[in-house]
């Protein structure tokens, strides 16, 4: 007889390390995991250039260093199969360890690569924007771009560790800086109301407190880790993360993904879900507000879209809240989301009391 096949969870059990300098060290804590293994490193081209010094170090430690040209136009299937000649070519095997070192871009192609080269290598995560260590570097989703969508080539492929160095966040364009502090933010709403407030009191200045943004960083990883722990392949509780990411993703298919970052359009998303929740009345008024002025003082740019039916098209939204409504992720209090049905009557809402927000800033 056989035993009826049972699907085993992989485990998501990886160290994140945050702290200052671990890019300089990157190598010494990956060689603690495993004191053999050949090493080799794919680097962001702006990484590399901002951070000469510490690239070339690298460069004395392992394989070889591999930089790649990271906007988002480059996270494509046919990077991975550049960057599978590049590894082919400086000798990659079975036994390599890969170290990215970059934003969500470098991350996912690098990641989506590594996690089919030769059917699979390990790799190490060493995000260098705030998006990339308090979001896409936790949970184990790799994926390049399709033309027809974004991530639509992918895996779930968990890394070896995530080694996360908040000292690297001085150099981001302020708007890459504010756009994983809206995801942060996001999380503080969802989980964690320290992480909120935190955020809520400082705003953008924390670029250049590298203290506090640490605790931010460690708090979000801490927020995502759980949820996704509890739901690796997204069948439930990951839905959480995305409170803010109904109307935001509407907004960024509006755009055209131009002219908005991905945490501004989830900023907006963030004050339209507030306002259904408020209409619903599961979420007190002065709640929302707060929350609504902890996105807003991040300065997040208004959209061009003045329509709500403009913007309930363009993600399908219209299609998707039939009559009988669909989940949203909306708040209860602040450090507390739920799974919600809405209604397209209150979707509605939602996004007129958004536009109305915007054109009062
Ligand atoms: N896998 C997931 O679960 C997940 C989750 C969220 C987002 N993502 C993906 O992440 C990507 C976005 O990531 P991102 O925001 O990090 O974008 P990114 O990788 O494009 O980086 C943003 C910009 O910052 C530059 N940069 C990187 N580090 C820097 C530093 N220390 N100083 C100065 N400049 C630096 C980059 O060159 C780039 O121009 C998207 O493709 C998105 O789909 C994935
Ligand atoms: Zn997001």
């Amino acid at each position: 007889v056989i035993a009826p096949h049972r699907l085993v969870r992989q485990s998501s059990h990886y160290p994140v390390f945050v702290g200052e300098g671990i890019l300089a060290r990157a190598v010494e804590v990956v060689r603690e995991m495993d004191p053999e293994a050949p090493l080799f490193a794919v680097v962001s081209q702006r990484v590399a250039e901002l951070y000469a010094n510490a690239v070339e170090t690298l460069r004395g430690q392992v394989s070889a260093v591999v930089t790649f040209p990271d906007s988002e136009e480059e996270k494509t299937l046919a990077r991975v199969e550049w960057l599978t000649t590049e590894l082919l070519r400086a000798g990659a095997k079975r036994d390599a360890i890969l170290l990215l070192i970059g934003g969500g871009v470098v991350g996912d192609t690098a990641g989506f690569a590594a996690s089919v080269y030769l059917r699979g290598v390990r790799f190490v995560h060493i995000p260098t924007t705030l998006l990339s260590q308090v979001d896409s570097s936790i949970g184990g989703k790799v994926a390049v771009n399709h033309p027809l969508g974004k991530n639509m080539i992918g895996s779930f492929s968990l890394p070896l560790a995530v080694l996360s160095d908040a000292s690297l966040l001085g150099t981001l364009p302020e708007v890459e800086f504010v756009s994983g502090l809206v995801e942060a933010l996001k999380s503080g709403v969802i989980a964690d109301e320290r992480l909120f407030s935190i955020i809520e009191e400082h705003g953008s200045g924390l670029q250049r407190m590298v203290r506090p943004l640490r605790e931010i960083v460690c708090r979000a990883v801490d927020v995502k880790a759980v949820i996704v722990e509890h739901d690796e392949r997204e069948e439930g509780e990951r839905k959480l993360l995305n409170y803010g990411h109904t109307v935001g993703h509407a907004i960024e298919v509006a755009e055209r993904y131009r002219g908005i970052t991905h945490g501004e359009a989830v900023a907006w998303g963030m004050i339209a879900a507030n306002a259904i929740a408020v209409a619903k009345g599961m979420f007190s008024r002065e709640g929302a507000e707060r929350i609504d002025r902890a996105a807003l003082q991040l300065r997040p740019r208004p959209t061009s879209v003045r329509e709500p039916e403009t913007l309930l098209a363009a993600a399908g939204l219209d299609k998707k809240f039939s009559s009988r409504g669909n989940v949203m992720i909306l708040p209860r209090a602040i450090g507390h989301c739920e799974i919600a049905t809405v209604t397209p009557d209150e979707l509605r809402l939602g996004v007129e009391a958004m536009l109305e927000r915007e054109e009062s800033v």
